[in-house]
């Protein structure tokens, strides 16, 4: 099963961004561990990042047709980008929002989430494990 996994803006500073938050892990620290977990055993998975909403919504274009599956940390995005709202929406391909950080107990804007309904859940506040968690989600829908 190909599998995409898409971090939005800051994710590419985590490890020196706000660590009491985040954690100290930088994102191919996370990637590495990912890719090492035996849940990714036998899928191809891709990893990307940019600070670009329009580089995201190309990512996620691509992903039609040719992906099984997306997990999706949005980083701010998720609070009010509809564009990339509406690319998941369009490409029918099953997509898991993923957080770091626990964004239910944070500042009120982080509450908000517009890309939820079009996914096919939400998990916030496990640290990295919660893009084993993304991984596992979809993996379960397909059987
Ligand atoms: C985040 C939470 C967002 O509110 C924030 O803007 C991020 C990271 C998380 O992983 O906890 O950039 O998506």
């Amino acid at each position: 099963m190909k599998i995409l996994i898409i971090n939005g803006p800051n994710l590419n500073l985590l490890g020196v961004r706000e660590p009491n938050i985040y954690g100290r892990e930088s994102l191919s620290d996370i990637e590495n561990w990912l890719n090492n977990q035996p849940e990714a055993d036998g899928h191809s998975i891709t990893w990307f990042q940019s600070n670009h909403e329009g580089e995201l919504i190309d990512f996620i274009h691509g992903a039609m047709g040719n992906a099984g599956g997306i997990v999706i940390n949005p980083g701010a995005f998720t609070h009010y980008s509809y564009a990339i709202r509406d690319a998941i929406a369009a490409i029918n391909v099953p997509t898991v929002e993923v957080h770091l950080s626990d964004i239910h107990s944070r500042e009120e804007f982080r509450k908000i989430s517009v890309i939820k309904d079009v996914c096919i859940g939400q998990i916030y506040g496990l640290g990295k494990s919660g893009y084993l968690e993304g991984l596992k989600k979809l993996l379960f829908s397909f059987d």
